[in-house]
């Protein structure tokens, strides 16, 4: 575990590292404004967002510091443009208002969101740490070393590369780094040239269209996969010639022996294994196995459910880390920090993923580097455990209230974070006509694909809910509850407005006002940033 001396060595940048595990004093609720429950999650902003910003008892002077900077930060924006001061301002309101079960959104600590308000991001570094097209970058080195640091440290990780600014872009890098290690590597080492550069025409001709004859095997989108995975609107399908793998048509759970019988027959170069609305864990030593067998190369993308790796509630078999010489995450889902990417691979990729730029990728933005330091260094807390745990068991309880209720869920239960409502067949609605109800009635989630999905990607049969914003907020099992009892009666209260549309519907209007008070009450009891007074 890397020491905050082995990547700081003065004094800016360390009150936010110094908090590694250990250097933690603060119990959370001792700290902060509301005391309760943030607690039993490790929530960043109830009562341990003191600690979230390495405070243990500086933690209300803390709370007090980030208000102050907020407005502030608001008021010399709206000297420029209010209208952007007003807009920062009402996302605040609107999040406070709106029950989040979004699964792959979050509420990133303060720490996070001031780190990225500042001058580094005026800063050109092209290249990595110590290796730059530009001079001048020893800050953004600091910053992108300490960055690393952590992520290698937390995830166990021999490499890990921190630039990319989403998640597409860190598959992006992922997948050049496959093709530039499997198929250009080789044929440069064939012509006795170490660069692109210096390959004659003819054989650059060559790679060129052999970059372009490897294939893919990635989850089908209706399973839960997401674009990213070789998908034909996505980059990644028109680079690579692609195959999908789905669900067991009666349990909606990958079946490993079909996933390899189709790896045996595909032999594909890359086996994308991860999910974005898939209820349940992988396996990843199975995953493995299969693509050792083929001679694919596994990369695993853990965006969604980086934050359970990350709070070693994935461990064993289902920790990706281990098992797939590449792994990609975003960092803004259950990982809870800013919006970006990261790339953790073994060592014989780290030259082919550090070349993402200029590969894919353009220069790094050091201040999202920054706040993804911080976020690592958050992540890297006792209580960020506790959190993750807290994830699932909600997401647990969510699912077990909404089954009692006779609400129908894709797989029949949860894993991880994520609970898949299956829409149609409980209510008759689309999950376009839900995901409206949901929100007139003051809860916000995104519509999806079911397995087999009649009604297509954009209408869906499905919604999905996700626990990892609400666990932030410090809710338990019991609130997990009383939400999923909100989601019944909303959908219930629900019918299509038409025999034609598939979006169109009606709500019940005092159903809907009754489940936007409950949803009041709830929030109430679990303010968003509670320090923050604009
Ligand atoms: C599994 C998975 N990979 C990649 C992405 C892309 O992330 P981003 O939106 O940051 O590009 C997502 C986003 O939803 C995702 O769920």
């Amino acid at each position: 575990m890397p020491t905050a001396s082995g990547t700081t060595d003065s004094a800016p940048l360390d009150p936010l590292v110094a908090g590694s595990p250990g250097a933690q004093t603060g119990v959370p609720g001792e700290t902060g404004p509301t005391g309760s429950q943030g607690q039993a999650a490790g929530g960043a902003l109830t009562g341990a967002q003191g600690s979230a910003a390495g405070a243990g008892k500086a933690g209300p002077a803390l709370a007090e510091a980030a208000s102050t900077a907020f407005r502030t930060a608001l008021q010399v924006v709206a000297a420029v443009e209010p209208g952007v001061a007003e807009a920062i301002g009402g996302e605040l309101a609107n999040q406070r208002r709106q029950l989040k079960l979004i699964a792959s959104e979050n509420y990133a600590s303060p720490a996070v969101l001031l780190a990225m308000g500042n001058w580094l991001s005026d800063k050109y570094a092209e290249g990595t740490a110590g290796h730059r097209m530009y001079a001048g970058c020893e800050m953004v080195d600091r910053v992108e070393t300490i960055a690393t640091e952590h992520a290698k440290a937390l995830f166990g990780a021999e490499h890990a590369y921190v630039q990319p600014h989403s998640g597409i872009d860190a598959n992006l890098v992922a997948y050049w780094a496959v093709l530039a290690k499997r198929v250009e590597q080789p044929l440069l080492e064939e012509a006795g040239v170490t660069h692109v550069n210096d390959l004659p025409q003819q054989a650059w001709d060559r790679l060129r269209r052999s970059y372009g004859e490897q294939r893919m095997l990635g989850m089908s989108l209706d399973a839960g996969g997401h674009l990213t995975h070789g998908f034909r609107p996505n980059i990644s399908g028109k680079m690579f010639d692609q195959r999908s793998y789905g669900v067991d048509p009666e349990t909606g759970l990958v079946d490993y022996s079909a996933v390899a019988r189709q790896a045996r027959e595909w032999r594909p170069l890359v086996i994308v294994a991860g999910y974005s609305a898939y209820p349940r864990n992988l396996n990843f030593a199975t995953f493995a196995e299969i693509a050792e067998e083929v001679g694919a190369t596994l990369v695993v993308d853990m965006a969604h459910f980086a934050g359970l790796v990350a709070g070693k509630v994935l461990a064993g078999d289902f920790d990706p880390v281990p098992w797939a010489p590449v792994v990609t995450s975003t960092t803004h889902k259950s990982l809870r920090g800013p919006r970006g990417g990261i790339v953790l691979c073994q060592q014989d990729y780290a030259p082919f993923v550090d070349k993402g730029c200029p590969m894919v990728l353009g220069g790094p933005l050091p201040h999202v580097m920054a706040a993804k330091a911080v976020a690592l260094a958050e992540a890297r807390r006792p209580e960020f455990t506790a959190y993750a745990r807290s994830i699932v068991a909600n997401a647990k309880a969510l699912a077990l209230g909404l089954q009692k209720r006779g609400v129908k869920l894709v797989t029949g239960g949860t894993d991880n974070h994520i609970v898949l409502v299956d829409v149609a067949a409980s209510f008759g609605l689309t999950g376009r006509q839900a995901e409206s109800a949901l929100l007139d009635a003051g809860v916000v989630t995104n519509r999806n694909s079911v397995p087999a999905d009649p009604n297509g990607p954009w209408y869906t049969s499905g919604v999905r809910l996700g626990t990892p914003a609400l666990t932030t907020l410090g809710f338990g099992e019991a609130e997990l509850d009383e939400v999923a009892a909100i989601i019944a009666d909303a959908l219930k209260a629900t019918s299509p407005a038409s025999a034609t549309s598939k979006a169109k519907y009606a709500i019940d209007a005092k159903v809907a006002e009754a489940c936007r008070r409950r949803c009041a009450e709830l929030l109430a009891a679990h303010r968003l940033y509670p320090e923050i007074e604009l």
